[in-house]
């Protein structure tokens, strides 16, 4: 089979890959972009209540050509975009069309053990599940996609996902912008075949590395631009990548502001021109564009960066806006955002440790070269044994590695205490609540939560998903 040819020439040129890895160039995977003359979409609207289909589809992610992809409904990549308020009941029936396992991870959410897409709690092809939780969270952007053990990356990439926004009366109050200015944008990297279907064929260079794709799309389509009025808009980003991380700004050089993160509203803004995402982690921004002449383009991009191998190394536009109609309403953001009440470092009952190095090589393989803690992941084995509603601090520990890993915790939101080592501080997403956490090369953080009284099995993984379905996820239970 055509796995076994991979590894087995894999075996022989594994010396080559270590020494490729520090002169790096080989492993980019340079962006291709294109003429930024489609039209941005935004996915369909839909409540709490809705049936998804998991199933083999087509959409022209390419202008003029249809791609075969997955999707949760027929014709798109991406499921709808769930609008929910908090309080709310997730009632999602969950039809398995695909010829392999499939399930639903709620990212972000705080869902019974049952619920959360626990990576054995599959659905079989042909099958049905009716996914029903309440919504406790505070507004803020999550996701949902398919957690099945070693095929999340494959089927997250071909097109399984969806944007879930929470609402809630605290957000409510603020009124920012609605309507047309509220625009979220699913960012990904797709590599395709010559028929323009998306070609998911990962080398152990690209296990290593995350697989990247060198054509960028934002909700689901290639090279895409909006046009816009001269108002502020609000941008509600997720970094639906398998592996690429991007350093967002503007092609112009222009400040936003950043008013939420993973979990909802960070307390104020905070004026940036870039800002690091990595894969599974949000941002809300606010754009104003009331100072631009009509006519004006300016493109959101991925600035250069320095993050290891492979990552960073070329500047490339992602969507394109052009400033269209001129707008007369003014708009200013709110001093005060939101109150986050600091879990204090006194309560914790607990801290532990989480070696993300990797570099103990000793014993590896051609899978589990990504470990926690130097284990893979182990379906029979719990790895932490937590106390429903305690305060734990758990520390991410990337010293000594050499690659980017944006750590992922299920079944809570926590707070980021500190990073040592590399960027030493924290960015101006990282302030608020977070569930993802991005460590380069070098970096240290340590994290605080309550966990909830939700009782069960929960996972602990690296969201660059090579690397997670590579066996870099542990299980914890909360009893
Ligand atoms: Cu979005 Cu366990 O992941
Ligand atoms: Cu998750
Ligand atoms: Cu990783």
């Amino acid at each position: 089979m055509k796995t076994n040819i991979v590894v087995s020439s894999c075996v022989l040129i594994f010396t080559v890959l270590f020494s490729a890895c520090d002169t790096n160039e080989d492993l980019v995977v340079n962006v291709n972009e294109g003429d930024f003359t489609t039209i941005l979409p935004s996915p369909p609207i839909t409540n709490s209540k809705t049936s998804l289909t998991a199933q083999w589809t087509t959409q022209t992610i390419f202008k003029g050509k249809l791609s075969n992809v997955l999707g949760y409904q027929s014709g798109s990549i991406l499921g709808p975009t769930m609008v929910v308020n908090s309080g709310d009941s997730i009632k999602v029936k969950l039809k398995n069309n695909l010829d392999e396992p499939t399930n639903i991870h709620w990212h972000g959410l705080i869902a019974p053990a049952n619920m959360d897409g626990h990576p054995e709690d599959v659905i079989q092809p042909g099958s049905l599940f009716d996914y029903a939780f309440k919504v406790f969270q505070r507004g803020g952007l999550y996701w949902y996609h398919p957690h099945p053990d070693g095929h999340t990356a494959k089927q997250a990439y071909l097109g399984l996902a969806g944007a879930i926004i929470v609402r809630d009366a605290e957000e409510n109050t603020l009124n920012l912008p609605s309507g047309e200015f509220e625009v979220p944008l699913v960012i990904q990297d797709k590599r395709i075949n010559a028929d323009y279907s998306l070609d998911y064929s990962p080398s152990m260079n690209d296990v290593m590395t995350g697989y990247m794709g060198q054509y960028i799309t934002v909700n689901g389509v290639h090279s895409p631009y909006k046009g816009v009025k001269t108002t502020t808009y609000r941008f509600r980003i997720l970094n639906g990548s398998n592996g690429r991380i991007y350093n967002l700004g503007f092609s112009n050089g222009a400040t936003f502001k950043v008013i939420g993160s993973d979990g909802g509203l960070l307390e104020t803004a905070e004026t940036v021109s870039t800002l690091l995402l990595g894969p599974g982690e949000r941002v809300d921004i606010l754009m104003d564009f009331s100072s631009y002449p009509v006519g004006k383009e300016i493109f959101l991009i991925n600035n250069q960066f320095s993050a290891g191998t492979s990552q960073g190394k070329q500047k490339f536009n992602i969507v394109k806006f052009i400033v269209d109609t001129k707008a007369t309403e003014n708009y200013s953001t709110p001093a005060n955002l939101s109150i986050i009440d600091k879990i204090g470092t006194t309560i914790s009952y607990k801290t532990r440790n989480f070696d993300i190095s990797n570099m103990n090589m000793s014993g590896m393989s051609m899978t589990g070269m990504h470990r926690i803690n130097n284990k893979i992941y182990d379906k029979n084995r719990i790895d932490e044994v937590v106390a429903a509603g305690s305060t734990e601090i758990w520390v991410f520990d990337n010293s000594t590695g050499d690659e980017p890993h944006p750590m992922h915790i299920h079944g809570v939101q926590f707070q980021v205490l500190d990073r040592t080592g590399g960027r030493s501080k924290l960015i101006a997403s990282e302030k608020g609540w977070k569930d993802t956490i991005l460590l380069l090369p070098g970096e240290k953080v340590r994290v605080i939560m309550t966990f909830s009284n939700n009782k069960g099995l929960f996972m602990l993984h690296c969201h660059n998903l090579e690397h997670e379905d590579d066996g870099m996820m542990l299980q914890f239970e909360v009893k």
